[in-house]
């Protein structure tokens, strides 16, 4: 099974797609810390992609096409991927629909993750995440046990710099301009389900298998 989780910044695809990819045996492709190893690893595409991240706005659709079917195309994504962050426009999600059918392959299931924009707003202003493992945390909704250390690997907790309020007001803006429209794209082919992501993490992760089981 190939899945999307679509939904604003701060919804929380990042804490559920550990999740559910764990639970369902699928590797887990989040085009933001994609792009965030390769900033780190200094490559063309990372040093491309840096000023658009960092204020805000969407890296261009063939960079991050030609970099996600990379992904898609590597053998730990045969038996099922669960893409976060990606598609975010029409035209990626129509890019990556044709170049999946040349594969054979198709997106079975789009999950839709609702919160209104003041919920993300605090989600985002509070977010802490591990620079080594990837962990993520908020400071009042999913503190770790030792304040700025990561439970798992001991690893000091950075924020990220898109993470400011003036980016997060832009990365909203953005949202609702280029990557709500998905909604109705996944609609007209029937694979959309929505679920509710304003409730506390294991509620949303009940639901997400839900609506994937059905
Ligand atoms: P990306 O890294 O994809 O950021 P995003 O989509 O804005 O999503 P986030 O990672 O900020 O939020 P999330 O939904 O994963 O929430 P999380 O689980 O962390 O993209 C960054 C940038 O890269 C983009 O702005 C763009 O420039 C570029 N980019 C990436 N993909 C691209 C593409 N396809 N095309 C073009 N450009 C692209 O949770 C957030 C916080 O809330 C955490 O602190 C968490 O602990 C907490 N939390 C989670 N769930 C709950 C809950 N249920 N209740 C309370 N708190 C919760």
């Amino acid at each position: 099974m190939n899945l999307v989780l679509l939904g604003p910044p701060g919804a929380g695809k990042g804490t559920q797609a550990a999740r559910i990819a764990d639970a369902f045996g699928f590797v887990h492709l989040s085009s933001g810390d994609i792009l965030r190893a390769e900033r780190k690893a200094k490559t063309e595409l990372g040093r491309k992609a840096q000023d658009f991240m960092d204020r805000g706005v969407l890296v261009p659709d063939d960079l991050i096409l030609s970099m996600m079917m990379d992904h898609i195309g590597r053998p730990e994504a045969a038996r099922g991927f669960l893409l976060d962050g990606f598609p975010r426009t029409v035209p990626q999600a129509e890019g990556l629909d044709r170049r999946l059918a040349d594969r054979g392959k198709k997106i079975d299931a789009v999950v839709s993750m609702v919160v209104a924009d003041a919920e993300v707003t605090k989600r985002l202003t509070g977010r802490w995440s591990c620079p080594t493992d990837g962990r993520i945390y908020h400071e009042v909704f999913s503190p770790p046990r030792k304040a700025g250390v990561c439970d798992a690997c001991g690893t000091s907790l950075t924020r990220r710099k898109d993470d400011e309020p003036a980016v997060v007001a832009q990365r909203l803006r953005t949202y609702h301009d280029e990557t709500e429209p998905l909604v109705d794209y996944y609609g007209r082919q029937r694979v959309l389900r929505t679920v509710d992501a304003a409730g506390e993490v294991d509620q949303v992760t009940a639901s997400i298998k839900k609506v994937c089981q059905a």
